[in-house]
């Protein structure tokens, strides 16, 4: 039986304007063909793993790979695993590469198990203990003669604790009887200083290579998001000068992801808005719209008085009702607390340099009226963030901070 009905709206959508060629392409995961501005930095990893492809058990490489959100580390080193498994079937050679991502798998256990199971050899059941599934991993390795290039991703969502799992890792070699190497390692961070305290072998193996990427500039924003468009819109959906004008907007963080999301947020309102064409009306829009991309797990890495500096600012930004708070007023709340928590605040300048740095992960902005270092006047409000729950979430970690001391 057929139902009538008076409109059909899938049947309308069918037929509506449809600006998309390829929506998927704007999807972050979506790995380019081309890495545009990334050659020099392909070519030092390159020139890293080179070695891997006349004889792979030889060596084993660790390199670290660092940068701000959204400048393409997770995408350089997918391109190049994409790489090195094109040369590694052309030469017949047993490497694989895997890439995770810790945000997603928190613990050792997790991440074993992850690589297990995409080796795809029998996983041991439940039950065993990071340390056997470690020596599991490399017994198999050593059988299967698989050489493993294995990228670790988001490595701060992995707790401090386990950090011991990169050394035995990076020591599943050695410990063979043959000498023989079996797994490489690349770690991706935002940044390495903000991990903070290393022990020394974990240090060594992190700091060893590390590869720095910088922010793209304005053009190179322009270049990368303009061959997105190519590929994911109708031609002559967005101009050249309006990607210009989102390049422009997003150069201070020079995350594309964002700009991504611009494009295809502005597009689905030129297409509810049945255009054929995308305006800055629908740029701007869209703009407004992002979410501000904030490293929330910032606050795990932050010392302690760095959490109770910036848990001042909640509380003030939260009892006065509004932002645009005074360093002055920063300064009186941190130090009443200091003096309730019995520690001995900060200085000055330590206050000030932290209120940078908090300004540099985009939880607050500064604004600095006079410039005279004397009578510095400077206001701070916070981004966009959900206050409320930070709030009580630093009041907890103050709490358990407070408890141990
Ligand atoms: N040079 C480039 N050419 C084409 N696309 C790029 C380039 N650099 C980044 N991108 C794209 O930008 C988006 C963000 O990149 P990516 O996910 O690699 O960032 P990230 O540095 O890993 O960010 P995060 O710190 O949040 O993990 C991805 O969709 C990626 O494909
Ligand atoms: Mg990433």
């Amino acid at each position: 039986m057929v139902f009538e009905m008076s409109i059909n709206y899938l049947e309308e959508q069918l037929y509506s304007k449809n600006l998309f060629l390829h929506e998927e392409y704007l999807e972050i995961n979506y790995i380019p063909e081309i890495l545009l501005h990334r050659e020099q930095e392909l070519i030092m990893l390159s020139k890293i793993f080179v070695k891997i492809l006349e004889d792979p058990f030889l060596i084993s490489r660790k390199i670290s790979i660092q940068g701000e959100i959204g400048i393409g580390k997770t995408v350089i080193a997918k391109t190049f695993g994409k790489m090195l498994l094109l040369s590694a079937e052309k030469r017949n050679l047993n490497i694989h590469y895997i890439h995770i991502n810790c945000r997603k798998e928190k613990t050792p256990y997790n991440i074993l198990n992850r690589i297990l199971s995409e080796l795809v050899c029998n996983i041991p059941n439940r039950g065993y203990s990071p340390q056997e599934l470690t020596f599991f991993l490399e017994e198999f390795l050593i059988k299967s003669k698989i050489y493993l290039v294995l990228t670790l991703d988001e490595l701060n969502y992995l707790q401090k604790s386990h950090y011991n799992l990169i050394y035995s890792l990076s020591r599943c070699n050695e410990s063979s009887l043959n000498k023989r190497n079996y797994l490489s390692l690349i770690v991706i961070v935002r940044n390495l200083a903000l991990l903070g305290s290393l022990d020394d072998s974990t240090k060594s193996t992190l700091q060893g290579n590390i590869l720095s990427l910088k922010k793209y500039t304005k053009e190179q924003i322009s270049n990368i998001l303009s061959e997105r468009i190519k590929i994911s819109l109708k031609e002559d959906v967005i101009s050249p000068g309006l990607v210009n004008y989102i390049a422009a907007n997003i150069e201070a963080s020079g995350d594309i992801r964002k700009g991504l999301n611009i494009i295809r947020n502005a597009t689905k309102i030129a297409e509810t808005r049945e255009k054929n064409h995308v305006d800055r009306e629908e740029i701007d829009i869209a703009l407004q719209n992002v979410i501000p991309n904030i490293q929330t797990d910032i606050f795990d890495i932050l010392n302690y008085h760095q959490i109770v500096l910036f848990y001042s600012i909640l509380k003030i930004i939260i009892n006065k009702g509004e932002q645009n708070i005074s360093f002055l007023e920063i300064k009186e709340t941190y130090n009443q607390l200091c003096v309730k928590f019995q520690q001995d605040p900060r200085k000055n300048t330590q206050i000030w340099s932290y209120i940078q740095q908090f300004e540099k992960y985009r939880l607050i902005s500064v604004n600095t009226v006079s410039k005279n270092i004397r009578g510095r006047k400077s206001y701070i409000s916070l981004s966009d963030l959900p206050i409320l729950s930070i709030f009580n979430e630093l009041k907890k970690k103050i709490r358990d901070f407070n408890s141990e001391m």
